[in-house]
């Protein structure tokens, strides 16, 4: 078992030809580039072993693996900054790797010692460091992905797995404020189901419907709840935020909606402002409701990659609804300010959440 003080031993192979230099950082697309090196292990026999770091490449693996026909596949994401006294911050990584075993164990994976999750992350991103952009609304994004690897065709449980750190340095995953339209068709996740683990298939199953709304002229879907379409649900793939009548309000988590990191830290955050928060369910015909009435002030998506996306326009069966003007909303800009400065090191980490390298 390894505590918090023992280091685990990753063997390094370095880079022969690291790409730092000729990697153009003024245009950085979400998830393009690629850091030079990886963090891969293996799960053999029981237990996790052949910790390494290696250059970023292909890794060698059967056509038949479990994780490609069955999808017993979970990722996570989670952001290192530069801090101005030249630390950096990997922000609230424990809480990335409690998630990730939650994902593992609903899709029978074998969980992973958090203190293995943050070592493996914070000794790869100590290497890579220097690929951590500085720009403004700019991070390294380090995502974690777990997949099973036995080479057979039986529908049961892999025994063998392999978990792999991919970093690389990008800007916000949304360039605009979003035009979104509320799902009444498709459904992200059901009761009983796992949309609240990062399982790879959540991900495959919601690409038809966005593409879908794109054509429609959209950004984003926002997600209902798969019964009824009564109760609105995520973003896309971040949390949702309302402000109606000055109350930060979002659907409560269940087993249907993906526990955001983000969601967690905006609403405690919030809290500590003294505004009011619920965590409720919300329906539908309360959004347009309160967008009709003047009520619902601020609308927005929170998440890593998402960091906090405004909502400029509403859709819903076919008739869209225009939302109070951006740079009037309280709230989420201050909500946006104070995270950035908070995870950039440039304010007191009032709630110790940057894990500091
Ligand atoms: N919901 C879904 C479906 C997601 O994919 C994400 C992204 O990770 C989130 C919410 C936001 O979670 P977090 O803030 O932990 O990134
Ligand atoms: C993240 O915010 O880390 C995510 O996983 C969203 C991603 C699917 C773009």
């Amino acid at each position: 078992m390894l505590n918090a003080t023992d280091t685990l031993e990753i063997k390094i192979t370095r880079s022969a030809t690291p790409r730092l230099a000729t990697t153009d950082f003024s245009n950085l697309a979400f998830g393009k580039t690629f850091s030079d090196h990886m963090f891969v292990c293996d799960y053999i026999e029981g237990e996790w072993t052949n910790f390494q770091i290696l250059p970023y490449g292909e890794l060698p693996f059967s056509p038949a693996i479990s994780a490609l026909h069955y999808g017993q596949a979970f990722f996570e994401g989670l952001k290192a900054y530069n801090h101005p006294n030249g630390k950096v911050g990997i922000f609230r990584p424990y809480k990335n790797a409690e998630r990730s075993n939650r994902s593992a164990e609903r899709l029978s994976m074998p969980t992973l010692p958090e203190e293995i999750f943050v070592q493996a992350i914070a000794q790869l991103v100590d290497l890579d460091r220097e690929w951590i952009p500085s720009q403004p609304h700019h991070s390294l994004y380090i995502r974690p992905v777990m997949f099973a690897t036995d080479a057979a065709l039986g529908v049961q449980p892999s025994s063998t797995y392999k978990f792999v750190v991919l970093t690389g340095p990008t800007g916000p995953y949304f360039s605009k404020n979003l035009k979104v339209k509320i799902e009444t068709t498709f459904s992200r996740a059901s009761e009983g189901g796992f949309g609240f683990a990062k399982a790879a298939g959540n991900y495959a199953g919601s690409l038809l419907p966005a593409r879908e709304a794109v054509k429609e002229g959209y950004d984003q879907l926002i997600w209902t709840d798969a019964k009824n379409h009564e109760f609105v649900e995520e973003l896309g793939a971040a949390n949702v935020m309302f402000v109606i009548n000055g109350k930060l309000v979002t659907p409560s988590t269940r087993d249907t909606i993906l526990k955001g990191i983000t969601r967690d830290s905006v609403l405690t955050m919030a809290r500590s402002w003294g505004v009011e928060v619920e965590e409720r369910r919300i329906s539908v015909a309360e959004v347009i409701a309160c967008i009709a009435d003047g009520s619902l002030t601020e609308a927005f998506g929170v998440g890593t990659a998402a960091t906090i996306a405004h909502i400029a326009e509403i859709g819903h069966e076919g008739t869209v609804y225009t939302l109070p003007d951006v740079a009037g909303r309280e709230i989420s800009n201050r909500i946006l300010k104070t995270l950035n400065e908070i995870r950039s090191g440039l304010a007191p980490d009032e709630f110790g959440w940057n894990y500091l390298i």
